[in-house]
């Protein structure tokens, strides 16, 4: 690892917005960690949580917590949240494969899925966070009808996702192919994560899909 990521990852136990254990917090992160009842958004796959410190800037009245595995990334929306004085904006260092262990049944109110890993290679697909076992997870912990959000760059994981989420019967509420290219008018969209400048700046169309499960 890079001497600057050492040193970031390194750092995050001192973070008090920053969780890397959470089995004490499943199913009381809005009354122990947040110190609210107000309903509590996920970020997955949060990279330096773009989504998550733009959304809780947003929305004083709702809780959001960005989910990555790699720490030094999480120290960047961490810190980033500490110095804004966000107080409803959390990260949580776990492999999405474990987000059972750290919440509770219909304990989220709504999820983003924002430029996860495609793994294009065919024999990899279980791997991708919109694969049939990673819905089984998202399907506990959402509440009825709770909104899943997922922006991909990726041709191969945006199709892949909506023949799943047919298979699997969900409700697809919108899917762009590029979301350039239409007056959509979600507003939301237009909060650019550090991944999606990279895939804007080489021409690569964003997509979009919003499903419930
Ligand atoms: C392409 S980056 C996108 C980061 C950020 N969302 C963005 O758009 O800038 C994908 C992120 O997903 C995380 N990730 C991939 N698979 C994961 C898993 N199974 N559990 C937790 N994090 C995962 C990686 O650590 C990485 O930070």
């Amino acid at each position: 690892m890079a001497k600057k990521k050492l040193i970031r990852f390194a750092a995050l136990p001192d973070l008090p917005n920053v969780r890397q254990q959470a089995r004490d917090l499943r199913g009381f992160w809005a009354r122990q960690f947040f110190n609210n009842n107000h309903p509590i958004t996920l970020e997955l796959a949060c990279g330096k949580g773009d989504y998550t410190v733009a959304l809780a800037q947003r929305f004083p009245g709702n809780n959001f917590i960005g989910v990555d595995i790699k720490g030094a990334r999480l120290w960047v929306g961490a810190t980033q949240a500490l110095q804004l004085g966000l107080t409803n904006a959390g990260f949580l260092r776990t492999a999405i494969e474990d987000l059972q262990h750290a919440f509770a049944e219909q304990e989220i109110h709504e999820i983003w899925i924002t430029f996860p890993d495609p793994h294009p290679a065919f024999g990899k697909r279980r791997k991708r966070l919109t694969s049939p076992r990673f819905l089984t997870i998202y399907r506990a912990l959402v509440q009825p009808r709770g909104l899943i959000h997922l922006k991909t760059d990726s041709e191969i994981l945006y199709h892949y996702t909506l023949q799943t989420l047919c298979d699997e019967g969900a409700d697809v509420l919108t899917a762009l192919p590029d979301i350039s290219a239409v007056d959509h008018g979600l507003e939301l969209l237009g909060i650019e994560t550090t991944y999606e400048k990279i895939h804007r700046q080489e021409g690569r169309p964003i997509r979009y899909i919003a499903f419930t499960l």
